[in-house]
């Protein structure tokens, strides 16, 4: 029998749950989510699980992080269906706030992490990542959680909410939860259903195309030889990029001088990352090189 799934609506409501759960002694892990739940968030739920007693997860689609022009209104909501796994993962309580109780009249705060949120989905999405950083932190705020779970999917936001709760000494463990896959490669995303049938059948190989890029690299191919070679690969087959790097894993900064000599081992950990279009819809991908 799973234990019923407490919903709250409010930080009041949520405040009075986590204030029991501690009262008890009991560990607290967050796993916060949009809704439109895969696979790739339910195995969060099954990291936090691993961490700590108690497990909340947050639905909430948030207007501060999509920009004029992106996907706010079509953003997919399958909320009952999205209890109904929770509750099936043994999840203890989902908060479900509204836009107002989040970010009632008169709200003015934003928490913006400066260098790191401006690389990559950051120059393409300017303000994105103030908008994740500030809900985010909202929502440690609230929970206070001793762990939360972030997916490496989304590899630049994981790195930006490891950067914020360090400089503001959140007393949080952020945990990086692995990448989920489709069975033929495509990274576990809401955007997915946003493809037609025949850009679903194409968009595997974007990961293909990073998984091969990472190789001919540790082979020691030339980075800018390898990373126009992904281009036109994915460009030829209906692809457009946005990006496609190679930057340091810890900090996304970009590499400088070789990545691998043939037989050496790499002079720092790097990340192979991507965003492309495929038609309307925006998927990013990323893998270690
Ligand atoms: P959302 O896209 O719903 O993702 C919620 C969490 O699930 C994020 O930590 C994301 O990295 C993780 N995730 C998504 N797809 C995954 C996959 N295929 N494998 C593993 N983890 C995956 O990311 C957000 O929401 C928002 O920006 C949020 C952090 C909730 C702030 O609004």
């Amino acid at each position: 029998m799973n234990k019923s799934l407490i919903k709250a609506h409010t930080s009041k409501a949520v405040r009075e749950a986590v204030f029991a759960y501690k009262s008890k002694n009991k560990t607290i892990a967050l796993v916060p989510t949009m809704g439109a739940l895969h696979a790739g968030h339910i195995s969060l739920i099954e990291v936090a699980k691993q961490h700590a007693d108690r497990v909340i997860c947050s639905i909430f689609v948030n207007p501060k992080q999509f920009g004029k022009n992106e996907d706010l209104e079509s953003y997919p909501s399958t909320l009952q269906a999205d209890c109904e796994a929770l509750e099936q993962a043994g999840v203890d309580l989902v908060f479900i706030p509204t836009v107002q109780e989040m970010y009632p009249k008169g709200f003015q705060t934003c928490v913006s992490v400066a260098e790191i949120s401006t690389y990559l989905c950051g120059h393409s999405r300017p303000g994105h990542f103030d908008g994740v950083t500030t809900v985010v932190s909202k929502l440690l705020l609230i929970v206070q959680p001793d762990t939360a779970i972030f997916g490496a999917k989304d590899f630049q936001q994981l790195l930006v909410i490891k950067q914020m709760v360090q400089d503001l000494n959140i007393p949080t463990n952020i945990i990086s939860a692995p990448t989920q896959r489709a069975k033929d490669g495509l990274a576990l995303s809401s955007r997915n259903q946003y493809l037609s049938p025949q850009d679903r059948k194409r968009a595997p190989l974007i990961y293909q195309t990073l998984q091969s890029t990472a190789q001919t690299l540790r082979e020691g191919s030339p980075l800018d030889q390898a990373l126009k070679n992904a281009a036109k690969a994915l460009t030829k087959n209906g692809f457009v990029i946005d990006y496609i790097e190679a930057r340091d894993a810890t900090n996304l900064k970009p590499i400088t001088g070789p990545l691998y000599q043939k037989g050496e081992t790499p002079p720092q950990s790097a990340q192979l990352l991507c965003a492309v279009k495929l038609g309307q819809t925006r998927l990013i991908d990323n893998i270690p090189i």
